[in-house]
């Protein structure tokens, strides 16, 4: 029999603001790339061959843009299946004038399964993935051993696995994870301070000044 999978997010297609209706009518068809059971040839995506990164849950997409922004040397993949934060990241898209973006409004264990090679990246952003904090819903948490060798096997050696979280029980279980893959080395201690590249987000910034946590796991592949 047939199970539905169980799914890292709940479909709340949720408000578009006008403005993000109006990207994802008119960007959609220039800056999205439609899920295909294929493997996607990257480097004919972005006309080049130049690093690949691929980010999951790319939200509302400002985090998202600036890191495309200041990277232009590398090529950014970003995988959302909430439609307004995706009409949002394509409105960056155009005002920044980024050609090293491009989205995929899909569920991303589905792309990565069906659409990315192996090797084919240089490096994977999660950052700040859905924390599902109840205990009966952690399975439904992203970063979970089997999908993390999904992942593991789609970054060449010496590609880089990021991922970031404000839960700590979450960070721990993630850090378990990455450690236990037999593909992966930890690129710190345990914790990793947060890399230059991935800027503080407002939402961070004011968790920080009431003492909450954030913490870093940065992974290479062997
Ligand atoms: C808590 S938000 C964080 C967004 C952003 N990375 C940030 O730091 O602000 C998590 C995002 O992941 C998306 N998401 C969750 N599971 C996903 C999946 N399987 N495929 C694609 N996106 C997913 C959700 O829709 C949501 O936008």
């Amino acid at each position: 029999m047939l199970r539905r999978p169980i799914r890292s997010f709940a479909l709340r297609q949720g408000r578009f603001s006008p403005a993000q209706r109006r990207a994802h009518e008119e960007l959609l068809p220039r800056f999205g790339i439609a899920f295909a059971e294929a493997p996607l040839d990257l480097a004919a995506v972005f006309g080049r061959p130049a690093p690949k990164i691929l980010e999951i849950g790319s939200g509302m997409g400002e985090t998202t843009a600036a890191i495309a922004q200041a990277a232009p040397d590398r090529d950014f993949l970003a995988v959302e299946v909430h439609a307004p934060g995706v009409g949002g990241l394509l409105k960056q898209i155009d005002e920044r004038a980024l050609t090293n973006l491009r989205v995929i409004q899909h569920d991303a264990a589905e792309v990565v399964a069906q659409m990315i090679a192996p090797g084919a990246l240089a490096g994977i952003h999660v950052f700040f993935p859905d924390p599902w904090p109840k205990k009966r819903h952690h399975k439904r948490r992203l970063l979970q051993p089997p999908f993390v060798h999904e992942l593991a096997l789609r970054l060449a050696p010496g590609g880089y696995l990021h991922a970031a979280t404000d839960w700590v029980d979450y960070a721990a279980a993630i850090l378990a994870a990455l450690t236990a893959d037999p593909l992966l080395e930890n690129a710190a201690r345990d914790y990793a301070p947060r890399p230059d590249y991935r800027p503080l987000t407002k939402f961070e910034r004011r968790g920080l000044r009431l003492g909450h946590g954030v913490w870093d796991i940065v992974f290479r592949r062997r």
